[in-house]
């Protein structure tokens, strides 16, 4: 088989820094040791997230020279609306600046004190605003999920015995249900086909709305084409219509597979919820035909949506997953199994077994990548979900997950090569790690904000 290139050139070039480990030794310091706390000048390779960091095509930027930025009833809103439509086949559109806004807004309107929201696994913000609101976001992700070294393709599934008990029994508390696809919190995993159809029967059978967190639709439909042996043969786009039909609305984070550095939106069937979305819209987000957006950003989302489900682009893609994960595990650094769309998931918890959660291992390696090589990771485990009860007991994360994602169109081949060769030298010194401990944290959302100590290696 021919190599699988960047089926892209490059047009704009972006300089990045190198730096010298003293050097991210004193920023390390000074971030208190988190990496969100890191001016961005600091770091070589920016894997923090997939979300915003796409590099926009040629076609995005001449789409944003056509923005119409009239207050109300905008052009650019009438072709936005069209594509969304056309992929999603939902009654009302409505934009908003990012995924989490439109989670506000939903919440706000459908979440009461003793609500219940189950999903395969919510993500972060997701989970915040649903607890914002005095609910309950519950996590019903399949038990395979647990195990990370497993092969199984669609450890993204929602367990759908349990959601059919928890519809049962707590039918009245539960005003709408989720399924985050990729499932990002669970290591970037898709559902499949056939569990998203289920959760759908089960959903309507009991008259509860369902709502897709469609981030990453077009990753998990290109994985449902690869590793669902019945759509082999249908296109991606094809698989992401049904998906998006199967549902009652979906909240959307244009910046990841939106391919944008900003937008989203919140879509629903329902003409009640809509409209009361809408009145909540117009107080912080904006009029209804621009929302939390610049019309040019919404043309340029318009676009994305269309070439996220180019095939060459998605094969691309999830060869640099795979060839990421592949070299890392060849270097003896386990990673969630199979590798999924946008990120490559690395194991703490194997990687470092002799670090207890409550020194967190996952902080403790992402700190080493950045003083070996400049590489900036996300903690996906007990900084970001565990918790200190009020008996001062501590409660871990279910995994100790560190995140490498991929931005969209960015990084090449050489600089996929260069992080291997840093996640080699961390994996020979990961036996002297010891952890860190966290030193300050606030009260939601701590992982972006806390501060830290590092624990001095042995020996
Ligand atoms: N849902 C999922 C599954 C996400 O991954 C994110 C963002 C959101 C909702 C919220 O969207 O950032 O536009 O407000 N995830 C980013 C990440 C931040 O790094 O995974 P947003």
């Amino acid at each position: 088989m021919p190599v699988i290139i960047e089926p892209f050139r490059i047009k704009v070039v972006e300089p990045i820094a190198l730096t010298t480990r003293e050097e991210r030794q004193r920023h390390l310091e000074a971030a208190h040791y988190n990496l969100f706390a890191l001016p961005a000048a600091c770091v070589t390779f920016d894997l923090l997230t997939d979300s915003g960091t796409s590099a926009m095509s040629t076609a995005q930027w001449g789409a944003m020279m056509v923005g119409d930025e009239s207050y109300a009833g905008s052009r650019s809103f009438g072709r936005f609306e069209s594509a969304v439509r056309d992929l999603t086949g939902f009654k009302h559109i409505i934009p908003t600046h990012q995924g989490r806004a439109a989670e506000r807004i939903l919440f706000q309107i459908t979440v009461r004190e003793g609500s219940v929201v189950p999903s395969n696994s919510h993500f972060d913000t997701t989970r915040a605003n649903i607890e914002y609101d005095r609910g309950t976001a519950l996590d019903l992700v399949g038990s395979e999920a647990d195990d990370t070294a497993s092969d199984r393709p669609f450890k993204g599934n929602i367990d759908l015995d349990r959601l059919e008990d928890l519809c049962r029994s707590r039918r009245g508390s539960i005003p709408l249900a989720m399924m985050t696809i990729t499932n990002n919190t669970g290591g970037g995993q898709p559902a499949s086909l056939e569990n998203l159809r289920g959760c759908a029967r089960v959903l309507r059978a009991h008259g509860i709305p369902f709502i897709l967190d469609a981030c990453r639709f077009a990753e998990n439909a290109y994985l449902i084409k690869l590793r669902d042996p019945g759509q082999q043969a249908r296109p991606a786009a094809e698989i992401a219509r049904e998906i998006f039909r199967l549902a009652d609305g979906c909240i959307f984070s244009g910046k990841k597979d939106g391919l944008v550095n900003m937008g989203g939106f919140l879509a629903l069937n329902d003409d009640r919820l809509a409209g009361e979305a809408r009145n909540l819209l117009i107080l912080t987000e904006g009029f209804p035909t621009y929302g939390g957006c610049a019309a040019r950003d919404l043309e340029a989302m318009a676009v994305g949506l269309r070439e996220v489900l180019d095939e060459t682009y998605l094969e691309y893609r999830l060869a640099t997953v795979r060839y990421l994960a592949r070299g890392l595990n060849d270097a003896g650094i386990p990673t969630v199994q199979p590798p999924g769309g946008h990120a490559v998931f690395i194991d703490a918890r194997r990687l470092l077994p002799h670090i207890p959660p409550d020194r967190y291992p996952g902080q403790a390696l992402a700190l080493e990548l950045y003083l070996a090589g400049g590489i900036r990771s996300c903690e996906i485990g007990s900084v970001m979900f565990g918790r200190h009860e009020a008996d001062g007991g501590f409660q871990p994360a279910r995994l100790e997950l560190v995140r490498l994602a991929l931005p969209r169109r960015v990084y090449t081949q050489s600089h996929v090569d260069r992080i291997l060769e840093i996640g080699r030298e961390v994996a020979a010194g990961a036996r002297r790690m010891r952890g860190v401990e966290m030193t300050w944290s606030p009260p939601y959302l701590r992982h972006f904000t806390a501060h830290f100590r590092p624990l001095a290696p042995e020996g």
